[in-house]
């Protein structure tokens, strides 16, 4: 008998739009390459998507940026991962990735990522919210001091979804929710149905109201543990620089790194992880996870 197929969550990266915000530096290179201390920022996006046990990833970018990813990253065998690689002909907004993403989910469930949000801390949450979300959607929610500037979700005493509204002007509650979303199989066919806004995007956060009136969105309060970083502003980098600077020289472990996440989550032996440090450049980098695999 055949042994039957172990369903797998696929993993989409979206390094999209234009990055003006971060103009000059954007000029020339995409904003999920520019640097967050010590690597490329999409670095973190997708190890965190490696901790929530996630191996099947589609890179998404635009046609110019995505042969300097496919350059970054390769197609993952390194790293135990399957890597492949899709263009967003224009900045058409978060949700169109999923509908791109079609053919690459097929039945699965999948946990969409932006690849310039940088989430830290223990990921088992990611990897429950995955187990638990069905055929529905999970969001996430962290409180900020600045709402209005993302997706705002509002919740009733027993953490129920009110209303769910993207960047409003009179925010209804400081739960801003972190570009990391979760959905169960079908989901393309709910993004092709979404309109353009006001601003010609297809926005996440409709799709997500679209989960929100049929009873199906749950939104999961991050715990106090995590840190959430969102790095769209030159001065958001410099702090998520300083961020992961600190983190990692106090304890002497590195964030964000493709290599170390593959040997932690035991995609690649200490022999292959071994094989990797040493193909790595002497750096501070390939110090760092010399230092992981003691
Ligand atoms: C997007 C989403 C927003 C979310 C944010 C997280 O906003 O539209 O709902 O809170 O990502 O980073 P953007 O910053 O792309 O405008």
């Amino acid at each position: 008998m055949r042994a039957k197929k172990r369903p797998e969550v696929r993993g989409i990266l979206l390094a999209g739009g234009r990055g003006t915000r971060l103009y000059p530096m954007t000029a020339v290179a995409s904003k999920q390459l520019q640097p967050i201390y010590d690597k490329p920022m999409v670095y973190y996006p997708l190890t965190t998507l490696m901790f929530a046990g996630i191996r099947d990833i589609l890179v998404i970018s635009s046609p110019d940026d995505l042969p300097r990813y496919r350059a970054l990253l390769g197609d993952g065998g390194d790293w135990g991962l399957r890597l492949s690689y899709a263009p967003q002909a224009a900045p058409r907004g978060i949700a169109e990735a999923l509908v791109i993403g079609e053919e690459f989910i097929g039945d699965q469930a999948s946990m969409l990522m932006l690849g310039d949000n940088l989430i830290y801390g223990r990921l088992d949450f990611l990897r429950e919210a995955l187990a638990g979300n069905g055929s529905g959607a999970t969001v996430f929610a962290y409180p900020v001091g600045n709402p209005g500037d993302f997706g705002v979700v509002e919740f009733d005493a027993d953490f129920r979804v009110l209303s769910l509204e993207e960047k409003p002007a009179a925010p209804k509650s400081n739960w801003a929710v972190p570009g990391i979303y979760i959905y169960g199989p079908g989901v393309a066919a709910r993004a092709k149905s979404l309109k353009p806004s006001a601003r010609g995007e297809f926005e996440i956060t409709d799709l997500n109201r679209a989960y929100l009136a049929e009873g199906l969105l749950k939104a999961k309060p991050m715990g106090r543990g995590i840190a959430w970083l969102d790095t769209g502003t030159p001065e958001s980098l410099l702090e998520a620089s300083g961020f992961v600077h600190a983190v990692q020289k106090r304890q002497g472990l590195v964030i964000g790194s493709p290599e170390e996440a593959a040997y932690r989550m035991g995609f690649i032996s200490p022999a292959g992880f071994k094989a990797l440090i040493e193909r790595i450049p002497s750096s501070e980098y390939q110090a760092c996870l010399k230092r992981a695999l003691e």
